[in-house]
């Protein structure tokens, strides 16, 4: 079985091409910035707010297609001035760093509504969600918002293991308009 963040880069891939701009909301290691990258696109945006693993991870990516940004998700909009292809958004703290360094609801969901901006039409978003304790509020948030979204304008799938409660997920958006 895959793992979800595999299944997440599967749900994105469709709309890759050596064309395709992307973001990763959440650099972290650097592993889905190397997805998109290993697809030769033509740009990816990782953004990150902890110095010390933001440091190391661009330090580690010699790429001229990556743009590193040392900001939050939810000021994508002062960097990103193009329409995107592919968005993904992997939630909660850097493993092996600072776990008190993590998203957190209100910053989610100001980065979600302007990643849907940018997303052009037929573009897709992946959120990799943990709603075990600490991630619990944050999956609630994201899912309220999303359910108010116009079905004719996105559509937007939900997979999880219905045999345990707190696995991580995936939300797969696409833009059909
Ligand atoms: C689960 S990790 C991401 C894993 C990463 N995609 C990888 O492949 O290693 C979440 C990351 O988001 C970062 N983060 C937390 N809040 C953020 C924000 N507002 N903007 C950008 N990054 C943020 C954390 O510092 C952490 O490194």
């Amino acid at each position: 079985m895959k793992s979800i963040v595999d299944q997440s880069h599967d749900f994105l891939k469709d709309v890759l091409h050596k064309g395709a701009i992307c973001i990763d909301a959440t650099l972290g290691w650097g592993k889905d910035t190397d997805f998109f990258l290993k697809n030769n696109v033509r740009k990816v945006y990782g953004f990150e707010i902890q110095q010390v693993v933001f440091e190391q991870t661009v330090s580690n990516i010699k790429d001229s297609h990556f743009v590193p940004v040392f900001d939050g998700h939810q000021n994508m909009d002062a960097y990103v001035k193009e329409e995107v292809d592919a968005i993904i958004f992997n939630f909660g703290y850097c493993p092996g760093f600072d776990s008190q360094v993590k998203t957190n609801p209100k910053t989610s969901l100001e980065a979600i509504e302007k990643a849907l901006y940018l997303l052009k039409k037929k573009g897709r978003m992946a959120l990799v969600i943990y709603p075990h304790e600490e991630g619990r509020e944050e999956s609630k948030a994201i899912e309220m918002y999303l359910k108010k979204l116009d079905s004719h304008a996105f559509y937007i799938e939900k997979r999880t293991q219905l045999n345990h409660d707190h696995s991580p997920y995936l939300i797969g958006i696409e833009k059909l308009k």
